[in-house]
């Protein structure tokens, strides 16, 4: 029996996890859990209560973790529970920028009521002529649960992949296909991959890793995905290049103003993980962490 409180909506199907024994609160000043998503936590008072914080989601840079370890409160977060959702907008990401899918749907909208659309389309298609990702080269920086997903599934997309993470985990290593090639440096990726996929954590050592001496290696036709964290890359040297033309695109999935409506990028609004199943497994994943936590005193995953 413990108070929670949830600063986002999270699945109902970890909620249900709470039942009628557990206390719903609505202020964090009554809580000893926390369940948030994407709320920033960082100018909240944390109370005397608060023993735990789950975050619904991978990064945790939503949360007080300095503030948090000196007041001792454990924080959780739910480490692959989302990765499938992010893996495929990754892929669609890719393909976006590959073919002109979005143009060709806005023309088709455009021709709305016509009854010759379809003679016309097949003068216009040329119009909307792309590229193939298979037999391109794809750089994944940072082969946790994300990478190594996007990783292996590139392989079979056809792709030839190269996977870069200095830390990489022993199961991490086991779980990428024996198609992934495993390079030292990261500079092997920037100078050589044709699609390039960053999957680490906002830290400060990897703040705006992605700058402007790294952009400068990549080659003209050079497309970055960014689905981690958009402080990952230094936006305003990106924007600068693909305006020069010394970069193909950039595909985030964080919208600001540095980046939105700006040439050779293509922006969604942080949906990585907004798939009925990535929201149910980490809202289960942050709830049973919280229970056995504040019951059985077991620490997973913080
Ligand atoms: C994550 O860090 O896993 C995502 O940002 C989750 C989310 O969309 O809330």
């Amino acid at each position: 029996m413990f108070n929670y409180t949830c600063l986002n909506p999270i699945a109902g199907v970890g909620l249900d996890l709470l039942s009628d024994e557990y206390n719903k609160v609505d202020d964090i000043k009554d809580a000893q859990a926390v369940l948030v998503r994407s709320a920033a936590m960082h100018d909240m008072e944390l109370p005397k209560t608060l023993e735990v914080v789950a975050r619904a989601g991978a990064g945790v840079n939503n949360i007080p973790l300095d503030k948090c370890a000196e007041a001792g409160i454990v924080v959780f977060n739910t480490p692959g529970a989302n990765a499938n959702g992010v893996k495929e907008l990754v892929f669609a990401g890719m393909l976006l920028a590959a073919r002109d899918v979005v143009g060709g749907i806005e023309w088709v909208k455009g021709e709305e009521g016509n009854a010759d659309v379809a003679k016309l389309a097949e003068k216009q298609k040329k119009n909307f002529a792309g590229s193939e990702i298979a037999g391109k080269k794809l750089g994944v920086i940072g082969l946790g649960a994300i990478g190594v997903k996007v990783a292996n599934a590139a392989t079979h997309l056809g792709m030839e992949v190269y996977g870069y993470d200095p830390y990489i985990s022993v199961n991490a290593a086991w779980s990428l296909s024996r198609n992934v090639n495993h390079v030292n440096a990261v500079e092997e990726i920037y100078k050589n991959c044709d699609y390039i996929t960053i999957h680490v954590p906002l830290l400060d050592s990897t703040k705006k890793m992605i700058n402007a001496e790294a952009i400068a290696m990549m080659k003209p036709t050079t497309v970055v995905l960014n689905f981690a964290r958009d402080l990952l890359v230094d936006e305003e040297a990106m924007v600068a290049a693909l305006e020069e033309g010394k970069i193909a695109k950039y595909v985030s999935d964080f919208p600001n103003p540095t980046t939105v409506g700006k040439k050779g990028c293509i922006v969604t609004p942080h949906i990585g993980a907004s798939t009925e199943e990535s929201e149910d497994n980490c809202a289960v994943m942050a709830v049973k962490e919280i229970r056995d936590f504040l019951e059985n005193g077991n620490i997973t995953h913080s």
